[in-house]
């Protein structure tokens, strides 16, 4: 039996024998379904922009410079026909088999509701939500998508705003507080397909004290070290021999 093999023998032994599983996710989850990472060497911020795609995503850059925003949204991170993939079902059949207690992710895209997953923390918010700045009238993301230039509110005229939380903003307290307090009773927290570089989602982590920490990532992250069971390896060649 090869080393990684071995490892995911290993990983199935913790997810049969768990009772209260959390899973933290991160964009690598969605690249087999079609949706580039951010740091990857094909990911978001290695492509070459009139400004980095980092600061494009911020806070003051949606409010300076609202065109380039939203044609850089729209672009690349509206991936509305998007399906889930292995492991946002893997994720999901968990929490229906009563094992999990959801999903904590990164993630805006939406893919683990749309996999079945109920119970999930959005640390940074979902493209299927968008309000306006003003009056808060809400619009559907395929209505944004079919807007051109920057979307504004068919009530009062005002900027539409994507539920998403930009750089330099804060996150939701009650989204958060329910991230920690799942996180808090888990016996098994299992980290998938982050670079775990991100504050204060990657800090997160530092809430767990359960019997098994299993982190998987095709690179290394800064918390490789905190791992119990560590796989570093593409959730395809993982998640497709694994059963709830
Ligand atoms: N299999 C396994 N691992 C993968 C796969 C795959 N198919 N595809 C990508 N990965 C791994 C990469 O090795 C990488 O370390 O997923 C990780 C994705 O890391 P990032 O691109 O940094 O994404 P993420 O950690 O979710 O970024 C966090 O940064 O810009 C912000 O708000 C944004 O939520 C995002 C946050």
């Amino acid at each position: 039996m090869s080393s990684l093999e071995e490892k995911i023998q290993e990983f199935q032994d913790i997810i049969d024998q768990a009772k209260h599983i959390v899973f933290f996710t991160g964009a690598g989850v969605s690249t087999d379904s079609g949706i580039p990472d951010f740091r990857s060497q094909d990911g978001l911020y290695h492509l070459k922009y009139s400004y980095p795609p980092e600061e494009i995503v911020s806070h003051h850059f949606f409010v300076e410079q609202p065109e380039a925003f939203w044609e850089f949204y729209k672009d690349k991170m509206l991936n509305l026909d998007a399906e889930p993939n292995t492991t946002h079902k893997f994720i999901a059949d968990c929490e229906a088999a009563g094992k999990s207690l959801g999903v904590v992710t990164q993630n805006i895209d939406g893919l683990h509701q749309k996999a079945g997953s109920k119970r999930v923390y959005e640390l940074h918010g979902s493209v299927l939500r968008n309000y306006c700045t003003s009056c808060s009238h809400s619009f559907s993301a395929r209505w944004i998508k079919e807007t051109h230039g920057v979307p504004r509110c068919t009530e009062c005229g005002a900027i539409v705003k994507p539920d998403v939380v930009l750089y330099e903003e804060g996150l939701s307290e009650p989204v958060l507080s329910g991230a920690i307090a799942a996180i808090q009773s888990a016996d098994v927290m299992v980290i998938l397909g982050t670079s775990l570089v991100v504050y204060p989602a990657a800090g997160l982590v530092n809430y767990f004290s359960g019997k098994h920490l299993v982190l998987i990532n095709r690179d290394v992250t800064p918390y490789d070290s905190n791992a119990d069971l560590l796989i570093q390896a593409s959730f395809s060649d993982v998640f497709p021999k694994l059963h709830v």
